[in-house]
This record gives C-alpha cells, structure tokens and sequence, in this order.
C-alpha cells in the first residue's frame, strides 16, 4: 500500500513537472490561443454567414498564392457555406480549368470551370515549384491545412482534448486565426509570433480594410482572421459536427452498457454469499 502510494505521488510529481516544463516553452513559442467557435464543443454547428465570408477572404487575398483542392461544388454543403446550386455554377465558369483531356489535334486546353471541377491552383503559381522559386517556399494547400496544423495542446490537455463532452478539435482554427494576428514585431514583416521558429516565408497577408464584406461585419484583420479560419476548418473537416455527434452516441452506448452489466453481475452473483 506504501509502495502503491509513493509511485502514485511519483508519477503525480513526474506530471507537475512535464506541465512547468510546457509553461517554460511557451514563453519562446507561445501555443495558440484557444477562441471560441460555434463549431466547437458537442452541439457545435459552422456558421454559415461566417463561412460565406471566409470564402470571401480566400477568394480575394489568399487564393492568390495557396490552392484550395475541393470542388467548387462542395460550396453548396447545406451544413457548410451553403451557396445555391446556381451561385455555385456562376463561380465555377468565373475560373478557368485545365482539361483533364487534350483536344482531338493533342492539345492541353483551359475552359471555363463547372461545380464538379477543383478550384484551379493560383494563377501566378500553376505548381508549387514556381511558388516555391517565387516565395521561397510554396504555400500549403488550404484543403488540408486547417487538419494538418492541429498542433499538441500538451499535458494535461491532451486528456481532455479527447473526452467525448469535449472533443475539442479547433486547434488548426485557433493555429491559423494566431498566424494571421501574430505578425507583431514592426518593420519586419515575417517574423511571427506563432509560426514555429518566428521566421515565416509568407509575408503579412491581410490588414484592416483589406476586404469589403457586405453584411456589415467590421472590415477589420481580428474578423478576417475568425472567417478565414472558420471557412479553411469547413473545407479540410466537412463533417466535423456529424463526427462530434456520433462521439457523444458512443459515449451514451457504453454508459448504458456499463450500467447494465453492472446489475447484470450484481444478479448474478448475488446468489453466492
Ligand atoms: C503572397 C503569397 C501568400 C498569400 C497572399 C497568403 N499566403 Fe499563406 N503562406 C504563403 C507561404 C509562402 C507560406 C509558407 C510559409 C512558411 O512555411 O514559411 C504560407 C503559409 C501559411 C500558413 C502557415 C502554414 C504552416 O505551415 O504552418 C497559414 C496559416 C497561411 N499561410 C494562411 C494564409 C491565409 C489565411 C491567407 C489569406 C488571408 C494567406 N495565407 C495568404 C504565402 C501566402
């Protein structure tokens, strides 16, 4: 029992010590902060008029250097942006694609996009080869970026990270949304405050006033940032609030299970004193 009780405060002191060893990172290369999302927690759901000018935020400033790999037609997601069937086919002819085939004389071509197309890649940037050449290094693809970039909230939230009544997944949101305010050292526009290392190939992207948003949300970079985050966090994880909600049934399974075994061997063994 003494054994028992100085491993546990062995182990419990091992923890403390991890956790003061994580505040000491932190001071050089602060963790994001965590925001607060309608698309988080169990009952989360996107917000549409948020991701409508998320759309709107890569669609004038940051699609001009990162591709985004979905279909223009997944813009119609009911329970994402939810654009009609017939905005969605303007946008779509809006963009020039390549032909998946030559023409009959072996031709490659470019014609107008259709909702079952990928967005093209930047204009500027056909592949990442010139981005890289051009920018130093190429910029992600935005389909997976919002995924990729789930960085370790580190013990001990990790643990409650992963609890079925939190299931808190909104650190590639809460990543990009920091990335985007992080440019904070002036006159050198790509340190950054959050990109590991500070020294960050993208220069400031976006600033108050750079985008006119038309629902009369305040043109100013804290909103950019929310929308672009929340726009980029739908588009790598369609399905986020489905997942989350088939979480919480399995948790509400193993409970009634658990319970009922539990009278089950009760019963059963009740017989035998
Ligand atoms: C001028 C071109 C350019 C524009 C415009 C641009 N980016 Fe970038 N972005 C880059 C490059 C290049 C990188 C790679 C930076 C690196 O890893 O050093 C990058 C990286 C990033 C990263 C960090 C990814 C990582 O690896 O951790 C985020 C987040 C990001 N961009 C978001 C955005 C958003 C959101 C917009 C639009 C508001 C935007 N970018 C507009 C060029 C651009």
């Amino acid at each position: 029992m003494i054994r028992l009780t100085t491993n546990f405060l062995a182990a419990a002191l091992m923890a403390a010590g991890m956790t003061v060893a994580f505040a000491q990172d932190d001071a050089e290369q602060p963790k994001p902060e965590r925001q607060s999302w309608s698309f988080s927690g169990l009952f989360g759901v996107y917000d549409q008029a948020q991701l409508q000018r998320g759309f709107q935020v890569y669609k004038e400033v940051c699609s001009n250097c990162h591709k985004l790999s979905i279909p223009f037609r997944a813009l119609e997601d009911p329970n994402g942006p939810g654009y009609s069937v017939d905005q969605v086919k303007a946008l779509a002819a809006s963009y020039q694609v390549t032909n998946d085939e030559p023409n009959d004389k072996g031709e490659i071509f470019k014609r107008p996009g259709t909702p079952a197309d990928d967005f093209p890649p930047p204009e500027s940037f056909p592949n990442d080869q010139a981005a890289a050449a051009a920018l130093g290094k190429a910029p992600p693809d935005m389909a997976e970026l919002a995924e990729a970039r789930k960085y370790e909230r580190g013990f001990p939230w990790f643990i409650f990270d992963a609890l079925p009544f939190d299931q808190y997944q909104e650190m590639g949101a809460d990543y990009i949304y920091a990335i985007l305010n992080g440019y904070t050292k002036s006159g050198d526009p790509q340190w950054n405050l959050y990109y590991p290392g500070h020294r960050i190939a993208m220069p400031q992207p976006i600033v108050d006033g750079a985008v006119n948003y038309s629902d009369g949300t305040p043109p100013k970079l804290d909103n950019y940032a929310r929308d672009v985050a929340a726009f980029l966090t739908w588009a790598s994880e369609p399905t986020l609030a489905e997942r989350k909600k088939i979480g919480l049934r399995v948790m509400i399974f193993l409970i009634v299970l658990a319970t009922l075994l539990y009278f089950t061997k009760k019963r059963v063994w009740s017989g035998l004193h």
